[in-house]
């Protein structure tokens, strides 16, 4: 009972005014605003952010505060996060959420790996867990110098030498994507689980890996969504709904939908497409 209305007030719609807008790279702008229930949430979980006139849109929370205060770092690809970055405080957005399911707080040894805004439930999730674990390193990948983000964030949460930066063009870090560093590093130290976020296909290569060296992983998956609770199938990979039943999922259940994971999505249609 309890739990059917938490559902029904997640899934209302709650206006609310944007409080600060930040710009992170050329194509990526953390807003922060006000939503007492997303302001709840746990790292991993996402919200729907309407624009209004322009659409609602899914984002991995950034951050959830005590005072309320809840943040989304947005990248710019299409017509509804185009019409977010023109806007400014002061501003109305509507809100629903929390959805979906989180990555689990462990103290043991943590490797994350991001690419892009995957970083976003990747850096919440560190807050949550830096004073508590034994071991974390945190890879972080981008195309360039200019496209990472929250470095000094990391740096801060993280022990010395323990975030490691990739670029594809080599203009900072290691040259590479995210899962170059990855083969020394899983043969050198041990870590008890992966968590993932970013481009299916790096987070496929990472999972293959972890498999190569039995750990454990968690990997938090996108696919376009348009209800998040589960009703329009929208979001389906194999027999999961990414809404419902992620968007974390766990290396048993990706082994599940290996065919897809990686591979293919569903595009605005239903048809299947390559990720
Ligand atoms: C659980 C989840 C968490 C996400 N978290 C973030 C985040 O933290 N930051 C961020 O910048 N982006 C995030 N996204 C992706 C974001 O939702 C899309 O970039 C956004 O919906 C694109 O809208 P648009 O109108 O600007 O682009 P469009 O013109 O609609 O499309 C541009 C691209 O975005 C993809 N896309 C479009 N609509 C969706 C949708 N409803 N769901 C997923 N992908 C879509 C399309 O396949 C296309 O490649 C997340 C997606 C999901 C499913
Ligand atoms: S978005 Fe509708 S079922 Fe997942």
């Amino acid at each position: 009972m309890k739990l059917s209305v938490y559902r029904i007030a997640a899934n209302q719609c709650r206006t609310t005014c944007i409080l600060d807008v930040k710009t992170e790279n050329p194509a990526v702008k953390t807003f922060t605003f006000k939503d007492k229930e997303c302001a709840k949430a746990e790292p991993g979980q996402f919200l729907m952010l309407w624009i209004p006139k322009v659409d609602e849109i899914p984002l991995s929370i950034l951050d959830a505060r005590k005072n309320g205060e809840v943040a989304v770092a947005v990248k710019k690809v299409g017509e509804a996060t185009e019409a977010l970055h023109s806007k400014k405080v002061g501003e109305v957005i509507g809100i629903r959420g929390p959805f979906g399911n989180s990555f689990t707080i462990k103290n043991c040894r943590i490797l994350m790996v991001s690419g892009g805004t995957g970083i976003a439930p990747l850096l919440f999730l560190t807050k949550k867990l830096a004073s508590k674990t034994t071991k974390l390193v945190f890879v972080m990948g981008a195309k360039t110098k200019e496209e990472l983000m929250f470095i000094d964030e990391l740096d801060e949460l993280c022990s010395e030498g323990n975030v490691v930066a990739t670029t594809e063009d080599g203009s900072y870090g290691v040259k590479g994507l995210a899962t170059t560093p990855l083969e020394t590093l899983l043969t050198k130290e041990r870590f008890d689980m992966i968590c993932t976020c970013g481009p299916e296909q790096m987070m496929r290569k990472v999972f293959d890996l972890a498999e190569k060296h039995g750990i454990a992983l968690e990997a938090s998956l996108e696919r376009l969504m348009r209800c998040a609770i589960g009703l329009c199938g929208s979001c389906v990979v194999g027999k999961y709904r990414v809404c419902r039943d992620g968007p974390v999922f766990n290396d048993v259940r990706l082994r599940e939908v290996k065919a897809e994971f990686g591979k293919s999505k569903r595009d605005f249609d239903g048809r299947k497409i390559p990720v």
